[in-house]
């Protein structure tokens, strides 16, 4: 199978940088741009990062646009105390040379769809600012992408509140448009994010990365740590199951469902009703998560990674 065009949007972000590290590694992903948007920490954080990573990591091809720095119409919210002040928690990679591409993120999503229908897999794994902004500016774009993923929302709980999970909450005017759009949404939510932990045995199987896992899997996916979670196993990289859907669906057990998103509950805003029993769907919805296979399947990706950075830099793997 020819490799999968992938267009990233993203707020990087601790679990964006591991799910940028797989769209890299994957040799079932050729990815075609990453697009950045206001979420974890401000947009400029989000978009310094990732320019950073796209250097370190080696895709330097890529072009990387930056998008909304808020939300259509609330004040921007961010997730600085979980994901760090700069958004890599304690991983500060060089600064970056290359610049972002002149032309505005929602631009550059029009257009690369525009150019190549039926081609792209649009993924978005932050707050759905952007993509609702080109949604209103070219409508057509929901029939011009091969697929549309997100790790978003959620149909128990949340994690920005009780009702609502951050990237639908940060902005969600702009999830009610994406839903709304008339394209599969395939939401992967915090119900099967929360089966991707990586755990103190994932942590130790990372350590086979070399410097790649020493200098930065191993920091993002161990930053965040929760005091009040006596039984505490590990960080969810929700993000990157949102990028292993795309090539690997076979890892996932789905459900269709309608979404809807609350946009004007006083304690349930950013909440997504997800109903499964709808015989008017408009999303896919992962429930469970083969999690074996998927941290085989990640890892190997991001072997890839860490081989070709111990050839071009001479470390150790
Ligand atoms: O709720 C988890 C989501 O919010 C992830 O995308 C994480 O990066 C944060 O943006
Ligand atoms: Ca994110």
């Amino acid at each position: 199978m020819a490799p999968r065009k992938i267009l990233l949007d993203c707020d990087p972000g601790l679990d964006d940088a591991l799910a940028l590290l797989l769209a890299h590694g994957d040799a079932g992903i050729d990815l075609i741009a990453v697009t950045t948007v206001g979420g974890n920490v401000g947009l400029a954080g989000t978009t310094r990062n990732a320019l950073a990573l796209r250097e370190y990591l080696g895709f330097e091809a890529v072009p990387v646009a930056a998008g909304a720095a808020d939300p259509l119409e609330r004040a921007a919210e961010n997730a600085a105390h979980v994901h760090g002040e700069a958004g890599l928690g304690d991983v500060h990679l060089p600064v970056a040379v290359l610049p972002t591409s002149a032309v505005h993120a929602v631009d550059l999503i029009i257009e690369t769809l525009r150019n190549a229908p039926g081609e792209i897999h649009l993924v978005a794994t932050g707050p759905l600012t952007n993509i609702a902004l080109a949604l209103r500016k070219e409508p057509r774009l929901a029939t011009w992408a091969a697929s549309f993923t997100i790790m978003g929302g959620s149909f128990t709980r949340g994690n920005a509140t009780p009702a609502a999970e951050f990237n639908i909450y940060a902005d969600p005017e702009a999830a009610a448009i994406v839903f709304a759009a008339g394209w599969e949404v395939v939401m992967i939510g915090l119900d099967l994010t929360l089966q991707a932990i990586a755990t103190p045995a994932i942590i130790e199987r990372m350590r086979g990365l070399g410097a790649l896992g020493e200098e930065l899997v191993i920091p993002l996916a161990t930053f965040w740590t929760n005091p009040h979670d006596d039984d505490w196993q590990g960080q969810a990289v929700h993000d990157v199951c949102a990028v292993a859907y795309v090539t690997r669906p076979d890892l996932f057990t789905s459900r269709p469902a309608r979404v809807e998103v609350e946009t004007r509950g006083q304690f349930t805003s950013g909440a997504t009703v997800v109903d499964f029993s709808s015989t008017a769907p408009n999303a896919v919805v992962p429930v469970a998560l083969d999690v074996d296979g998927f941290w085989d399947h990640v890892y190997a990706a991001w072997e890839v990674v860490a081989l070709q950075r111990a050839l071009r830099t001479g470390d150790r793997g």
